[in-house]
Protein backbone atom coordinates (compact mmCIF):
# COMPACT_ATOMS: atom_id res chain seq x y z
CA UNK A 1 0.00 0.00 0.00
CA UNK A 2 2.89 2.44 0.84
CA UNK A 3 4.89 1.72 -2.51
CA UNK A 4 1.60 1.96 -4.17
CA UNK A 5 1.12 5.46 -2.76
CA UNK A 6 5.01 6.63 -3.91
CA UNK A 7 4.32 5.19 -7.08
CA UNK A 8 1.44 7.53 -7.58
CA UNK A 9 3.39 10.32 -5.77
CA UNK A 10 5.96 10.18 -8.17
CA UNK A 11 3.85 9.63 -11.00
CA UNK A 12 3.15 13.44 -10.81
CA UNK A 13 6.79 14.45 -10.73
CA UNK A 14 7.80 16.48 -13.53
CA UNK A 15 11.58 16.41 -13.59
CA UNK A 16 11.59 12.62 -13.17
CA UNK A 17 9.23 12.37 -16.02
CA UNK A 18 11.04 14.10 -18.37
CA UNK A 19 14.36 12.32 -16.82
CA UNK A 20 12.30 8.91 -17.92
CA UNK A 21 10.82 10.15 -21.43
CA UNK A 22 14.00 11.55 -22.66
CA UNK A 23 16.27 9.03 -21.42
CA UNK A 24 17.70 6.85 -24.09
CA UNK A 25 16.97 3.59 -22.57
CA UNK A 26 13.07 4.54 -22.75
CA UNK A 27 12.55 1.68 -24.76
CA UNK A 28 13.60 -0.37 -21.98
CA UNK A 29 11.89 0.97 -19.22
CA UNK A 30 8.48 0.76 -21.53
CA UNK A 31 8.50 -2.34 -23.45
CA UNK A 32 6.71 -4.61 -21.60
CA UNK A 33 3.04 -2.31 -21.17
CA UNK A 34 3.63 0.21 -23.81
CA UNK A 35 3.51 -0.70 -27.85
CA UNK A 36 5.76 1.72 -29.55
CA UNK A 37 6.56 5.28 -29.72
CA UNK A 38 4.50 5.32 -33.25
CA UNK A 39 0.91 4.77 -34.78
CA UNK A 40 2.58 2.14 -37.12
CA UNK A 41 4.31 0.48 -34.16
CA UNK A 42 0.34 -0.27 -32.79
CA UNK A 43 -1.08 -1.53 -35.72
CA UNK A 44 1.70 -3.54 -35.96
CA UNK A 45 0.70 -5.05 -32.30
CA UNK A 46 -3.45 -4.35 -33.25
CA UNK A 47 -2.71 -6.64 -36.24
CA UNK A 48 -0.88 -9.30 -34.54
CA UNK A 49 -3.30 -9.52 -31.32
CA UNK A 50 -6.28 -9.82 -34.38
CA UNK A 51 -4.74 -12.83 -35.75
CA UNK A 52 -4.74 -14.51 -32.12
CA UNK A 53 -8.60 -13.25 -31.95
CA UNK A 54 -7.62 -10.46 -29.42
CA UNK A 55 -9.36 -7.06 -30.21
CA UNK A 56 -7.96 -3.56 -29.28
CA UNK A 57 -8.57 -0.18 -27.60
CA UNK A 58 -5.92 2.00 -28.80
CA UNK A 59 -4.54 4.47 -26.23
CA UNK A 60 -2.71 7.29 -27.60
CA UNK A 61 -0.64 8.56 -24.28
CA UNK A 62 -1.00 11.55 -23.01
CA UNK A 63 -3.39 13.22 -20.21
CA UNK A 64 -3.49 16.76 -18.72
CA UNK A 65 -2.31 18.55 -21.88
CA UNK A 66 -1.10 22.57 -21.13
CA UNK A 67 -3.19 23.96 -24.09
CA UNK A 68 -5.71 23.72 -26.32
CA UNK A 69 -3.43 23.74 -29.41
CA UNK A 70 -2.16 20.46 -27.50
CA UNK A 71 -5.65 19.03 -27.11
CA UNK A 72 -6.44 19.53 -30.79
CA UNK A 73 -3.32 17.99 -31.43
CA UNK A 74 -4.50 15.06 -30.05
CA UNK A 75 -7.51 14.90 -31.30
CA UNK A 76 -6.18 14.81 -34.97
CA UNK A 77 -3.54 12.17 -33.23
CA UNK A 78 -6.85 10.41 -33.17
CA UNK A 79 -8.27 10.85 -35.77
CA UNK A 80 -5.96 9.57 -37.69
CA UNK A 81 -5.73 6.72 -36.03
CA UNK A 82 -9.14 5.71 -35.73
CA UNK A 83 -9.27 6.24 -39.62
CA UNK A 84 -6.29 3.27 -39.98
CA UNK A 85 -8.13 1.11 -37.54
CA UNK A 86 -11.65 1.47 -39.49
CA UNK A 87 -11.78 -2.08 -41.65
CA UNK A 88 -10.67 -3.89 -37.62
CA UNK A 89 -13.13 -4.19 -35.17
CA UNK A 90 -11.08 -1.93 -32.79
CA UNK A 91 -12.27 1.09 -30.48
CA UNK A 92 -10.21 4.25 -28.98
CA UNK A 93 -9.69 4.71 -25.86
CA UNK A 94 -9.35 9.09 -24.64
CA UNK A 95 -8.72 10.85 -21.42
CA UNK A 96 -10.65 14.15 -21.55
CA UNK A 97 -7.54 16.09 -20.25
CA UNK A 98 -6.09 15.13 -23.26
CA UNK A 99 -9.00 16.70 -25.07
CA UNK A 100 -8.82 19.87 -22.86
CA UNK A 101 -11.22 19.53 -20.72
CA UNK A 102 -8.65 21.25 -17.81
CA UNK A 103 -9.02 24.27 -20.28
CA UNK A 104 -12.64 24.77 -21.48
CA UNK A 105 -15.15 21.83 -21.24
CA UNK A 106 -16.91 23.29 -24.69
CA UNK A 107 -13.84 23.03 -26.87
CA UNK A 108 -13.12 19.56 -24.90
CA UNK A 109 -16.78 18.35 -26.29
CA UNK A 110 -16.00 19.64 -29.87
CA UNK A 111 -13.16 17.39 -30.08
CA UNK A 112 -14.86 14.48 -28.20
CA UNK A 113 -17.77 14.79 -31.09
CA UNK A 114 -14.74 14.93 -33.88
CA UNK A 115 -13.93 11.73 -33.09
CA UNK A 116 -17.74 10.16 -32.24
CA UNK A 117 -18.92 10.94 -35.79
CA UNK A 118 -15.83 9.49 -36.83
CA UNK A 119 -16.12 6.14 -34.63
CA UNK A 120 -20.19 6.19 -35.33
CA UNK A 121 -18.79 6.11 -39.49
CA UNK A 122 -16.77 3.28 -38.64
CA UNK A 123 -19.26 1.33 -36.17
CA UNK A 124 -16.80 1.42 -33.82
CA UNK A 125 -16.56 3.35 -30.20
CA UNK A 126 -15.02 5.80 -28.23
CA UNK A 127 -14.66 4.51 -24.71
CA UNK A 128 -13.59 7.34 -22.47
CA UNK A 129 -11.21 6.45 -19.50
CA UNK A 130 -12.17 7.78 -16.05
CA UNK A 131 -9.28 9.98 -14.40
CA UNK A 132 -9.49 11.18 -10.51
CA UNK A 133 -12.49 11.99 -8.71
CA UNK A 134 -11.61 15.91 -9.49
CA UNK A 135 -13.16 14.87 -12.97
CA UNK A 136 -15.70 11.98 -12.65
CA UNK A 137 -18.54 14.63 -12.96
CA UNK A 138 -17.32 16.09 -15.43
CA UNK A 139 -16.30 13.16 -17.37
CA UNK A 140 -19.68 11.43 -17.02
CA UNK A 141 -21.52 14.72 -18.55
CA UNK A 142 -19.45 14.99 -21.44
CA UNK A 143 -19.56 10.59 -21.75
CA UNK A 144 -23.68 10.85 -21.60
CA UNK A 145 -23.93 13.88 -23.92
CA UNK A 146 -21.57 11.98 -26.47
CA UNK A 147 -23.61 9.03 -25.98
CA UNK A 148 -26.67 10.61 -26.32
CA UNK A 149 -25.94 12.06 -29.56
CA UNK A 150 -23.63 9.41 -31.02
CA UNK A 151 -24.54 6.03 -29.39
CA UNK A 152 -21.22 5.10 -29.66
CA UNK A 153 -19.35 5.78 -26.53
CA UNK A 154 -18.43 3.99 -23.25
CA UNK A 155 -18.26 4.86 -20.18
CA UNK A 156 -15.92 3.84 -17.48
CA UNK A 157 -16.49 3.39 -13.83
CA UNK A 158 -14.18 2.93 -11.02
CA UNK A 159 -14.89 0.41 -8.11
CA UNK A 160 -13.00 2.14 -5.20
CA UNK A 161 -15.29 4.68 -5.85
CA UNK A 162 -18.09 4.81 -2.80
CA UNK A 163 -20.61 6.46 -6.02
CA UNK A 164 -20.35 4.33 -8.15
CA UNK A 165 -23.31 1.80 -7.61
CA UNK A 166 -25.91 4.77 -8.21
CA UNK A 167 -23.29 6.20 -11.54
CA UNK A 168 -23.85 2.30 -12.79
CA UNK A 169 -27.61 2.51 -12.41
CA UNK A 170 -27.89 5.79 -14.42
CA UNK A 171 -25.62 4.70 -16.95
CA UNK A 172 -28.13 1.01 -17.20
CA UNK A 173 -31.13 3.48 -17.28
CA UNK A 174 -29.59 5.38 -20.27
CA UNK A 175 -28.39 1.83 -21.92
CA UNK A 176 -25.18 3.38 -22.09
CA UNK A 177 -21.70 0.85 -21.98
CA UNK A 178 -19.69 0.48 -19.23
CA UNK A 179 -15.83 -0.38 -18.28
CA UNK A 180 -15.95 -1.54 -15.21
CA UNK A 181 -12.48 -1.40 -13.43
CA UNK A 182 -10.92 -0.88 -9.74
CA UNK A 183 -9.31 2.57 -10.43
CA UNK A 184 -5.91 3.50 -10.69
CA UNK A 185 -5.74 6.88 -9.05
CA UNK A 186 -4.38 8.09 -5.40
CA UNK A 187 -7.90 9.10 -3.93
CA UNK A 188 -8.82 10.24 -0.43
CA UNK A 189 -10.81 8.13 1.85
CA UNK A 190 -14.02 10.30 2.01
CA UNK A 191 -14.48 8.96 -1.90
CA UNK A 192 -12.98 5.87 -2.21
CA UNK A 193 -12.75 2.42 -0.59
CA UNK A 194 -8.74 2.07 0.96
CA UNK A 195 -9.11 -1.49 2.12
CA UNK A 196 -8.51 -3.93 -1.36
CA UNK A 197 -10.52 -6.39 -0.35
CA UNK A 198 -13.41 -3.65 -0.05
CA UNK A 199 -12.69 -2.72 -3.54
CA UNK A 200 -12.93 -6.15 -4.68
CA UNK A 201 -15.84 -7.15 -3.09
CA UNK A 202 -17.68 -4.03 -4.39
CA UNK A 203 -16.34 -4.87 -7.99
CA UNK A 204 -17.94 -8.31 -8.18
CA UNK A 205 -21.57 -6.71 -6.83
CA UNK A 206 -21.50 -3.80 -9.66
CA UNK A 207 -20.25 -6.25 -12.36
CA UNK A 208 -23.20 -8.63 -11.58
CA UNK A 209 -25.15 -5.92 -12.16
CA UNK A 210 -23.67 -5.15 -15.03
CA UNK A 211 -24.16 -8.29 -16.53
CA UNK A 212 -27.71 -8.34 -15.59
CA UNK A 213 -28.96 -4.92 -16.37
CA UNK A 214 -25.86 -3.55 -18.54
CA UNK A 215 -25.67 -2.18 -21.60
CA UNK A 216 -22.61 -4.72 -23.37
CA UNK A 217 -20.32 -4.34 -20.23
CA UNK A 218 -16.48 -4.27 -20.46
CA UNK A 219 -15.28 -6.47 -17.42
CA UNK A 220 -11.85 -5.03 -17.09
CA UNK A 221 -9.12 -6.60 -14.52
CA UNK A 222 -6.53 -9.41 -14.80
CA UNK A 223 -7.99 -10.82 -11.15
CA UNK A 224 -8.33 -14.17 -11.99
CA UNK A 225 -10.42 -14.66 -9.02
CA UNK A 226 -13.07 -11.96 -10.29
CA UNK A 227 -12.78 -13.48 -13.96
CA UNK A 228 -13.84 -17.00 -12.55
CA UNK A 229 -16.65 -15.27 -11.05
CA UNK A 230 -17.56 -13.76 -13.98
CA UNK A 231 -17.66 -17.03 -16.22
CA UNK A 232 -19.65 -18.60 -13.03
CA UNK A 233 -22.28 -15.75 -12.69
CA UNK A 234 -22.05 -15.29 -16.62
CA UNK A 235 -23.10 -19.45 -16.92
CA UNK A 236 -25.64 -19.79 -14.14
CA UNK A 237 -27.71 -16.45 -15.55
CA UNK A 238 -27.24 -17.91 -18.89
CA UNK A 239 -26.25 -14.47 -19.86
CA UNK A 240 -24.87 -15.47 -23.74
CA UNK A 241 -20.73 -14.49 -24.18
CA UNK A 242 -22.18 -12.03 -26.78
CA UNK A 243 -23.58 -9.74 -24.08
CA UNK A 244 -20.26 -8.40 -22.81
CA UNK A 245 -16.46 -8.27 -23.26
CA UNK A 246 -13.25 -9.03 -21.33
CA UNK A 247 -10.64 -6.17 -21.29
CA UNK A 248 -7.26 -6.48 -19.87
CA UNK A 249 -3.91 -4.04 -20.48
CA UNK A 250 -1.26 -4.71 -22.57
CA UNK A 251 1.89 -6.79 -21.38
CA UNK A 252 -0.59 -7.86 -18.58
CA UNK A 253 -1.72 -11.79 -17.82
CA UNK A 254 -1.04 -12.86 -21.25
CA UNK A 255 -1.61 -16.64 -19.68
CA UNK A 256 -5.40 -15.18 -18.34
CA UNK A 257 -5.96 -13.65 -21.56
CA UNK A 258 -5.15 -16.73 -23.72
CA UNK A 259 -7.66 -18.75 -21.39
CA UNK A 260 -10.34 -15.70 -22.03
CA UNK A 261 -10.11 -16.38 -25.34
CA UNK A 262 -9.68 -20.26 -25.63
CA UNK A 263 -13.17 -20.12 -23.82
CA UNK A 264 -14.49 -18.27 -26.36
CA UNK A 265 -15.53 -15.24 -24.60
CA UNK A 266 -14.29 -11.66 -26.13
CA UNK A 267 -11.28 -10.15 -25.05
CA UNK A 268 -9.92 -6.22 -25.59
CA UNK A 269 -6.24 -5.45 -24.76
CA UNK A 270 -6.06 -1.71 -24.49
CA UNK A 271 -2.60 -0.68 -26.52
CA UNK A 272 -0.57 2.66 -25.31
CA UNK A 273 1.49 4.04 -27.56
CA UNK A 274 3.15 7.32 -27.51
CA UNK A 275 6.19 9.13 -26.06
CA UNK A 276 4.14 10.25 -23.57
CA UNK A 277 3.86 7.15 -21.37
CA UNK A 278 5.28 8.44 -18.01
CA UNK A 279 2.43 8.57 -16.21
CA UNK A 280 0.64 5.34 -17.32
CA UNK A 281 3.85 3.41 -16.98
CA UNK A 282 3.77 4.76 -12.82
CA UNK A 283 0.43 4.08 -12.42
CA UNK A 284 1.37 0.02 -13.84
CA UNK A 285 4.31 0.31 -11.05
CA UNK A 286 1.99 1.28 -8.28
CA UNK A 287 -0.85 -1.56 -9.35
CA UNK A 288 2.49 -4.26 -8.97
CA UNK A 289 5.45 -3.28 -6.88
CA UNK A 290 7.30 -6.26 -7.93
CA UNK A 291 7.51 -4.79 -11.56
CA UNK A 292 10.29 -3.28 -10.66
CA UNK A 293 12.22 -5.84 -11.08
CA UNK A 294 11.33 -6.72 -14.16
CA UNK A 295 12.35 -3.13 -15.40
CA UNK A 296 16.04 -3.40 -13.68
CA UNK A 297 16.36 -6.90 -14.60
CA UNK A 298 15.63 -5.29 -18.75
CA UNK A 299 17.62 -2.38 -17.66
CA UNK A 300 21.06 -4.18 -16.60
CA UNK A 301 20.54 -6.81 -19.63
P1 LIG B 1 -5.46 -6.16 -9.08
O1 LIG B 1 -4.68 -4.90 -8.99
O2 LIG B 1 -6.04 -6.73 -7.84
O3 LIG B 1 -4.55 -7.23 -9.78
C1 LIG B 1 -4.96 -8.58 -9.96
C2 LIG B 1 -3.79 -9.36 -10.57
O4 LIG B 1 -3.52 -8.84 -11.88
C3 LIG B 1 -2.47 -9.16 -9.82
O5 LIG B 1 -2.35 -10.08 -8.78
C4 LIG B 1 -1.45 -9.36 -10.92
O6 LIG B 1 -1.29 -10.74 -11.19
C5 LIG B 1 -2.12 -8.74 -12.13
N1 LIG B 1 -1.76 -7.32 -12.31
C6 LIG B 1 -2.55 -6.23 -12.07
N2 LIG B 1 -1.91 -5.09 -12.39
C7 LIG B 1 -0.70 -5.46 -12.84
C8 LIG B 1 0.43 -4.75 -13.33
N3 LIG B 1 0.45 -3.42 -13.43
N4 LIG B 1 1.53 -5.45 -13.70
C9 LIG B 1 1.56 -6.81 -13.64
N5 LIG B 1 0.50 -7.54 -13.18
C10 LIG B 1 -0.60 -6.88 -12.79
N6 LIG B 1 -8.21 2.72 -14.21
C11 LIG B 1 -8.77 3.93 -14.09
O7 LIG B 1 -8.71 4.52 -13.02
N7 LIG B 1 -9.40 4.51 -15.16
C12 LIG B 1 -9.51 3.87 -16.36
O8 LIG B 1 -10.08 4.44 -17.30
C13 LIG B 1 -8.94 2.58 -16.50
N8 LIG B 1 -9.03 1.89 -17.66
C14 LIG B 1 -8.63 0.57 -17.70
C15 LIG B 1 -8.85 -0.19 -18.85
C16 LIG B 1 -8.54 -1.53 -18.85
C17 LIG B 1 -8.80 -2.34 -20.08
C18 LIG B 1 -8.00 -2.14 -17.67
C19 LIG B 1 -7.70 -3.60 -17.63
C20 LIG B 1 -7.73 -1.39 -16.57
C21 LIG B 1 -8.02 -0.03 -16.56
N9 LIG B 1 -7.75 0.76 -15.46
C22 LIG B 1 -8.29 2.01 -15.38
C23 LIG B 1 -6.81 0.27 -14.41
C24 LIG B 1 -7.54 -0.39 -13.25
O9 LIG B 1 -8.26 0.57 -12.53
C25 LIG B 1 -6.56 -1.10 -12.30
O10 LIG B 1 -5.67 -0.18 -11.77
C26 LIG B 1 -5.77 -2.22 -12.95
O11 LIG B 1 -6.54 -2.93 -13.87
C27 LIG B 1 -5.26 -3.22 -11.89
O12 LIG B 1 -6.34 -3.79 -11.24
P2 LIG B 1 -6.84 -5.31 -11.47
O13 LIG B 1 -8.30 -5.26 -11.72
O14 LIG B 1 -6.07 -5.95 -12.54
O15 LIG B 1 -6.68 -6.01 -10.07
Amino acid sequence: MILRHFFLFLSHNRPLRHWMETSPLSEKFTRRFVAGETLDDALGVVEALEREKIHTTLDHLGENVTSLEEAAASRDAYLEAQSRIARLPATVSIKLTQFGLDFSEDACLQNVRALAGGARRHNSRVEIDMESSAYTDRTLAITEKIAGEFSCARAVIQAYLKRSAADIDRLNSLKIPVRLCKGAYDEPPEVAFAEKRVVDRNYVVLMKTLLDHGAYPAIATHDELIVGEAFCYARERKIAPDRFEFQMLYGIRRDLQKRIVDLGYTLRLYVPYGTAWYPYFMRRLAERPANVVFLMRNLFR
